[in-house]
């Protein structure tokens, strides 16, 4: 059973990515500092995966810190090996993802994600483990218009959180061009991730005030918040809301585990992919079809444009599909009908 180490693992997107693991049969071993997460979602990953106590240590343990501590992670890696189960990848979340926070706080972006991701590739090249799944974000592109986006389009992040990105693939690429390192990088640029698992139990659930449309939603459908603001009737899309590419949160981690089977598999590969359906909707009409598919109602308005969005983010996802023999399963209803289960199934856990 090959052991691998998840960064960030107990986050929204980390904990979803552990499930699909453990039920590929792999060994995980999940680092998270908790800052943005919640230990309830390991309770909630051992309780999907039906592992019961015996085994639970083979497969699943968690270490609570923070990419930040040089020695902590040290200490994982060798711990492993003492331990003669060696990580052989590591999946790498662990970071700050709030665009609107990194345009106030960027030297704070910089130490978590830059200097956060030295640290772990140190690690990695002390401890000699080679392969390396990235996560990155379609916020490294320069804004186009009506534009699908290539793996090959311009780059040009305009926020920090963004440059932050990028920067740490350049890190990767100059890593990968040196030959006596000889790695497995895998940058997967993630579109706009939402949905929850099937089950209710796992889902989105940031702390503090939510600034993503998801999580806001739920919050307006909910009856927490009065109405829903929608940031801009005047773009240059058909209905003048901004277009973006969701992926159900299920298919993004099932992308992991297909990038991880393609490295794991591979010598001295470096590769950008997108991880977006191609499909673009609007924020209207993410709105219709979440009332629509929950029979439920709730109030919005239109208020001024956002700083710093686009109108028009869809990916072109062609080089996933053919790489990672992977294909996007679930569709806006699927994403809508979930991230609500999840929401009643939270609201009710937490009364
Ligand atoms: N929106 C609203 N009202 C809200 C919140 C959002 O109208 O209250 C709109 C935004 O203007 C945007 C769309 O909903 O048009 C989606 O916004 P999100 O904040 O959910 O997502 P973004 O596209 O801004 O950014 C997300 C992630 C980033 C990631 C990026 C990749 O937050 O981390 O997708 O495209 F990098």
């Amino acid at each position: 059973m090959k052991k691998i180490l998840v960064t960030g693992g107990l986050g929204f997107i980390g904990s979803h990515i552990c499930v699909s693991l453990i039920e590929k049969n792999y060994s995980i071993c999940i680092i998270d500092s908790l800052i943005n997460s919640s230990e309830d979602n390991l309770l909630s990953i051992k309780k999907i995966c039906n592992l019961s106590n015996n085994f639970l240590e083979d497969r699943i343990t968690f270490f609570k810190g923070d990419i930040k501590n040089k020695r902590f992670l040290k200490h994982i890696f060798k711990k492993a090996i003492d331990d003669k189960k060696p990580i052989e990848a590591v999946i790498h979340l662990a970071g700050l993802k709030s665009v609107n926070e990194s345009t106030e706080e960027p030297l704070t972006y910089w130490e978590t994600n830059v200097v956060g991701t030295l640290n772990l590739l140190e690690a990695m090249q002390i401890y000699n483990c080679k392969n390396i799944v990235f996560s990155s974000s379609a916020t490294i592109y320069r804004p186009t218009i009506n534009e699908l986006l290539t793996e090959n389009s311009d780059l040009g992040p305009i926020s920090p959180y963004g440059t932050t990105k990028l920067t740490i693939e350049k890190m990767l690429e100059d890593l990968a061009k040196s030959k006596k390192n000889d790695l497995n990088i895998i940058n997967l640029r993630y579109f706009n991730p939402v949905g929850a698992h099937i089950s209710g139990l796992l889902g989105e659930n940031p702390k503090g005030k939510p600034n993503n449309l998801f999580p806001i939603l739920l919050k307006v459908a909910s009856g927490e918040y009065k109405k829903l603001s929608i940031f801009g009737a005047d773009w240059p899309t058909h209905d003048g809301t901004c277009i973006r590419d969701y992926i159900h949160v299920m298919d993004l981690a099932e992308a992991h585990i297909s990038a991880l089977n393609f490295i794991l598999n591979s010598s001295s590969v470096f590769i950008n992919l997108n991880i977006g359906t191609g499909i673009g909707k609007s924020v209207l009409e993410v709105v219709e079809t979440f009332m629509k598919v929950n029979k439920c109602e709730f109030e919005y308005s239109f208020v001024s444009r956002r700083q710093g969005d686009s109108p028009y983010l869809v990916a072109d996802n062609r080089l996933a599909l053919s790489t990672l023999n992977w294909k996007p399963q679930k569709s806006l209803n699927d994403m809508c009908i979930d991230a609500w289960k999840w929401k009643i199934t939270s609201k009710n856990k937490f009364k």
